[in-house]
């Protein structure tokens, strides 16, 4: 049995220090990427408040699909380039999106989602996923998440 949680109350840095802290624990040891990933969505979702979906999609022959994740089912298959996962993939940098329906191109996967977190996940110097996080919540993503999950991203690109 796993039994993470983060401090009651806690936010920002700190609330990403145990975050990562827990990932590195839950994927040591283990090879598989998928069983990797589904833990690492659940554990992100159990630690970070205020998000409708949570998960990965793996950078495959050119596309991204998607990976293991909670949340609503979502769309299977996104090109490079195409919305907030897409521009993430294809320019390897982080999409911190404050109000999704203001962003060209935005993939309604869940109408709920109103503000969204895009990390690429890069390994040996290429992109192989991304992190996406989605919340109701318009703003709901600053630098510290950025910063926590990008943190994240780095620690796990070995085991995904
Ligand atoms: N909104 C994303 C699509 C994925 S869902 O949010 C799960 C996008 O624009 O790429």
């Amino acid at each position: 049995m796993f039994d993470f949680a983060s401090e009651p109350g806690a936010a920002g840095p700190e609330l990403y220090d145990s975050l990562v802290a827990a990932a590195k624990a839950l994927v040591e040891g283990e090879d598989d990427a998928i069983a990797n990933m589904a833990n690492l969505a659940a554990l992100i979702w159990q630690f970070v408040p205020e998000l409708n979906w949570a998960g990965f999609y793996r950078l495959m022959d050119g596309e991204l699909v998607l990976g293991p994740f909670i949340g609503k089912p979502a769309c299977l298959r996104i090109a490079l380039g195409n919305g907030v996962c897409g521009t993430a993939a294809a320019s390897g940098l982080t999409q911190c999106v404050s109000d999704v329906h203001a962003f060209p191109g935005h993939i309604a996967c869940d109408a709920a989602s109103r503000s969204e977190l895009v990390v690429p996940v890069i390994r040996d110097g290429a992109v192989i996923a991304v992190v996406d996080l989605d919340s109701p919540r318009i703003d709901r993503f600053d630098a510290t998440d950025a910063l926590g999950i990008e943190t994240l991203a780095k620690a796990i690109a070995p085991s995904i």
